[in-house]
C-alpha cells in the first residue's frame, strides 16, 4: 500500500492562500465529483472526506496509520487518508467506497465481501475493500493466499475474521476479469 508523506501546510502544488480566519480552500474531484470546502491547514484527508463531505463510509480505527480503516484510493492508489493531509490533495482525485458501487449494483470486490461474508461487525470493510481493489490493480486477477495475505498486512480487523476476507478478497478478484474462482 501507498503511503503518502504529508506535506506541510501551504507546500502542496497549487495550494490556496488561507483566508482571514486561517482555513485554506481544498478542490479536489471525489468520486467523480468536484468538492470542495474550507478546511484548517492541519485538516487531514479522512477528515475532509467525513466531516466536510459526510462521506462517512471511510472510518478512523486507529488515527495512527496502523488499522487500514480509512484506506481511499488517490489519484488511483490506496493510500491511508489518516496519513495525508487534506491540502495535500489540491487537485487530486479520489475513490472512497461510497463511489465503487454503480447505482445499485455493488462492485465485484463488495459482492465478494458479501458472498463470503467477509465482514462480521463491518467497521474494517470499506478499508479491506479499497486496498483489496488495489491489489488487484497492481497484482492482477489471479492472486494467491500468500500475496493477499501479506498485501493486506496494513489492514487490521478486530472481529479477526481474516478466512473469509482472504476468500473474499481472492473471489472478488476473479470476478473483476469475469473469471470465475474455482471453488474452494
Ligand atoms: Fe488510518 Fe487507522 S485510521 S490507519
Ligand atoms: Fe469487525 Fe473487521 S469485521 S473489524
Amino acid at each position: 500500500m501507498f503511503f503518502r508523506k504529508s506535506q506541510p501546510a501551504g507546500a502542496a502544488q497549487g495550494a490556496a492562500a488561507p483566508h482571514a480566519d486561517g482555513t485554506v480552500t481544498v478542490t479536489m474531484t471525489v468520486n467523480g465529483q468536484a468538492a470542495s470546502a474550507n478546511v484548517e491547514a492541519r485538516t487531514l484527508l479522512v477528515h475532509f472526506l467525513r466531516d466536510h463531505l459526510r462521506l462517512t463510509g471511510t472510518h478512523v480505527g486507529c488515527d495512527t496509520s496502523q488499522c487500514g480503516a480509512c484506506v481511499v484510493h488517490l489519484d488511483g492508489r490506496a493510500v491511508k487518508s489518516c496519513t495525508a493531509l487534506a491540502v495535500s490533495c489540491e487537485g487530486a482525485t479520489v475513490t472512497t467506497i461510497e463511489g465503487l458501487a454503480h447505482g445499485d449494483k455493488l462492485h465485484p470486490m463488495q459482492a465478494a465481501f458479501r458472498e463470503h461474508h467477509g465482514l462480521q461487525c463491518g467497521f474494517c470493510t470499506p478499508g479491506m475493500i479499497m486496498a483489496a481493489v488495489d491489489i488487484v490493480n497492481r497484482k492482477g486477477n489471479q492472486l494467491d493466499e500468500a500475496t493477499i495475505r501479506h498485501e493486506l498486512e496494513g489492514n487490521l480487523c478486530r472481529c479477526t475474521g481474516y478466512h473469509n476476507i482472504v476468500a473474499a478478497v481472492r473471489a472478488g478478484a476473479a470476478a473483476m476479469s469475469g473469471v470465475r474462482q474455482a471453488a474452494e
